[in-house]
């Protein structure tokens, strides 16, 4: 098993990801670590805390905060897509024994990664706020970590929030920018244009059975698969976190080249988006092994079969 810690903006697809990384066996998860995103850091918080309850997982995965607000930016919720609790109303009454850990997410992952070199990876499903900080505050840490994966951008000119930004680059895109260029030798990008390939449907819910999380998916996916709907008439949801963890657990379902990435700034009309030097203009080093396809057969079956024992 590896070593791995999560760091989540807990709204529907986050939860899905955290289900399969703990359903898997596969991976000895330290901790997770909770970010402003979809939700506040609070709620985000209490999602996570939720859905490890969901687990009866109640004191093994310590669940820890991080930052409230993105580096140089305001909030900015997705409850369009997530509902008003980021869990679409599932869970809404549960009671939570799950406490959050003391201490600040920035200062575990460095404590966690510092004392295991070279065996710690990183699945990053929200802004990456809590990196940024971790890499600026301990600049070691690059080279200590064995990977980082995240869930972000788009290798191609579209975006989820805006024409051209996908949101976990969108509400942090200072932070992206840090990441991107902090010189971890292994980064890992899975972008929009593979996640949207990764569709959950009813079939794969229903195949989910009649089970505690067969119905938390059920009803955490309702509105989100609405939504997804309307915008692309198809009734299914993209696994956008989901599919992060699983590039963790097998690096076969997708392929990867290896390229240029940076992430605007300073623009009104395209903040947060990434620009991949597919044809080596800028003559830059390549610094992020960019997933290009995915398996989304093999994947979906992952991630089916994982949730249903
Ligand atoms: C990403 O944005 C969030 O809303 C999802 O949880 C996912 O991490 C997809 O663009
Ligand atoms: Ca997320």
């Amino acid at each position: 098993t590896k070593k791995v810690i999560l760091d989540v903006d807990t709204g529907v697809d986050d939860a899905l990801g955290i289900l399969l990384a703990v359903k898997s066996g596969r991976m000895d998860i330290l901790g997770i670590t909770t970010v402003n995103g979809n939700v506040s850091l609070e709620q985000a918080t209490l999602n996570t805390r939720k859905i490890l309850q969901l687990l009866n997982v109640t004191d093994s995965i310590p669940v820890v905060p991080g930052a409230a607000k993105p580096l140089m930016r305001s909030s900015y919720f997705e409850h369009r897509v997530h509902g008003q609790d980021g869990l679409g109303g599932a869970l809404r009454d549960m009671p939570v024994a799950v406490k959050p850990a003391e201490g600040h997410a920035v200062d575990f992952i460095i404590d966690r990664v510092s004392r295991a070199p070279g065996e710690v990876t990183l699945v990053m499903t929200g802004p990456l706020t809590n990196l940024a900080i971790a890499v600026v505050k301990y600049p070691e840490l690059v080279q200590q970590v064995k990977e980082v994966i995240f869930m972000g951008g788009v290798a191609g000119n579209f975006g989820n929030v805006t024409p051209v930004a996908e949101y976990n680059m969108y509400v942090d895109p200072e932070a992206a920018k840090i990441v991107l260029h902090a010189g971890f030798p292994l980064l890992t990008m899975v972008g929009l244009d593979v996640t949207r390939q990764a569709l959950l449907a009813d079939e794969h819910i229903r195949e989910l059975g009649d089970t505690p999380i067969g119905r938390y998916v059920a009803e955490s996916t309702q509105d989100y698969m609405k939504r997804y709907s309307e915008r692309n008439g198809v009734r299914a949801c993209a696994l956008h976190d989901p599919l992060a963890v699983g590039v963790a657990l097998s690096k076969e379902l997708v392929t990867t080249r290896h390229y240029y990435v940076d992430v605007e700034t300073r623009s009104d009309l395209c903040d947060g988006q990434t620009v991949c030097d597919f044809q080596s203009r800028l003559g830059q080093k390549p610094n992020v092994q960019v997933c290009m396809e995915v398996d989304a057969g093999a994947f979906l079956r992952l991630f089916v079969d994982t949730l249903r024992v």
